[in-house]
């Protein structure tokens, strides 16, 4: 194949710098003690949802065929989709095959000349890219800051509908939105909230649907983003709330519409992990559990955990290569745990991104502490001497 030499020139010398930055990424399968992965719930393999996808696959075949406006479209899938809305709460619900396009087809959808798309400055990069095709002002707000929401919807110039965009639990800090001041502010100023509840579904709640439910905010929240390839451990994603904009979304939505729709057992499978969510409430119990204890054991070793309560246990390193170090030392140690760095995370707060499921013990995060306690101490001897 021919590659034109001044792209090829470019892309060598975008390569070079992002070496010379410690920002190469490596792709790398899941080796050793799962620390990294979104299964928060163990279900990717739960014997019942593997059998469900297995059974979904001789009734529907493997591919959907086609986009779900031509003969894509299944019962399976309508059927979920109206099951996942009671879950949440919600009117109606949309299933989208990846949170991703959920959330682009959520922000750009409904935005137009004149709205303002207010963003929280550590949204996930779906959201980001999803304002960026939107035809909206946009403005960032600082990190779940209430005050500086509200001075925003204040003063805005823009005379169109005002959309809030935020995670609830967020993936790369583990901490959480205030919804509850969220949805008053958004009331009070007419704005348009949603919320993306990637790594809050299936973990928190009283159903397990999510921060919405435990903070009691359905009423002030337009729309959820769902996904279910985290803790319901399959793929896609949910968009529920308001029935016309759920009906809006599938006349306009072009993320789903330009698509081939899912695989229709992927529906099979989505609706046995939503049983088991809903039948064993244990479950998240435990996963909230398990990241205390670590939370409480990286602070007994003075080790620069994030705050926040949830699943997601951010260790902040700074430094690219020392996190790069620092994972590739756990690796070896049998824990696999990953280094995210910006463009990711802001410039400067390289962390070690640990997440807890249900299939780890309290030995195993005690052990993990205690290698990450040794090889914290031996890289900052040699950055020291160095
Ligand atoms: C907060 C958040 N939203 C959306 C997504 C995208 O979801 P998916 O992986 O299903 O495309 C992710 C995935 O990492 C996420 O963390």
């Amino acid at each position: 194949m021919g590659v034109p030499e001044r792209l090829g020139a470019r892309i060598a010398a975008r390569l070079a710098a992002l070496d010379r930055e410690g920002l190469t990424r490596t792709l790398a399968g899941p080796s050793g003690i799962d620390l990294s992965s979104n299964d928060y719930l163990c279900l990717s393999r739960d014997p019942r949802v593997v059998a469900r996808l297995v059974e979904g696959v001789h009734e529907h075949g493997v591919g959907s065929t086609g986009s779900r406006l031509l003969r894509g479209e299944r019962a399976s899938t309508s059927r979920l989709e109206a099951r996942f809305a009671a879950f949440k709460g919600a009117a109606r619900s949309l299933y989208f095959s990846s949170g991703y396009l959920a959330n682009l087809a959520v922000v750009a959808t409904f935005a137009e000349p004149g709205d303002l798309i207010i963003s929280d400055g550590l949204n996930h990069a779906s959201l980001i890219d999803g304002i960026r095709l939107a035809k909206a002002e946009r403005a960032i707000a600082p990190h779940a800051d209430p005050a500086a929401l509200e001075q925003l919807l204040a003063n805005r110039r823009t005379t169109g509908q005002a959309f809030v965009v935020t995670e609830s639990i967020f993936s790369m800090d583990g901490d959480e939105a205030p919804l509850a001041d969220y949805a008053e502010i958004c009331q009070r100023h007419g704005a348009a909230l949603v919320v993306d509840e990637a790594h809050a579904v299936g973990i928190y709640g009283r159903r397990g649907s999510g921060l919405v439910e435990e903070t009691g905010t359905e009423d002030g929240v337009w729309l959820t983003v769902n996904t279910a390839g985290k803790a319901l451990g399959v793929s896609g994603a949910f968009v529920a709330g308001d029935a016309p904009a759920v009906d809006y979304l599938i006349q306009r939505g072009r993320p789903m519409l330009f698509s081939t729709a899912a695989p229709p057992a992927l529906a099979e499978a989505i609706g046995e992990s939503l049983a088991i969510v809903e039948g064993e409430p244990a479950l998240r119990g435990r996963v909230r559990a398990l990241a205390s204890l670590l939370r409480s054991a990286l602070r007994d070793r003075q080790l620069p955990v994030m705050d926040g309560r949830s699943q997601v246990v951010p260790i902040l390193v700074g430094d690219n290569e020392r996190a790069v170090a620092l994972s590739r030392d756990l690796q070896a140690q049998g824990f696999d745990v990953r280094a995210v760095r910006p463009p990711t995370v802001p410039a400067g707060t390289a962390r070690l991104r640990v997440s807890v499921n249900t299939g780890l013990t309290e030995t195993v995060l005690h052990d993990f502490v205690a290698a990450l306690a040794a090889n914290w101490e031996r890289t900052t001897l040699c950055a020291a001497s160095s």
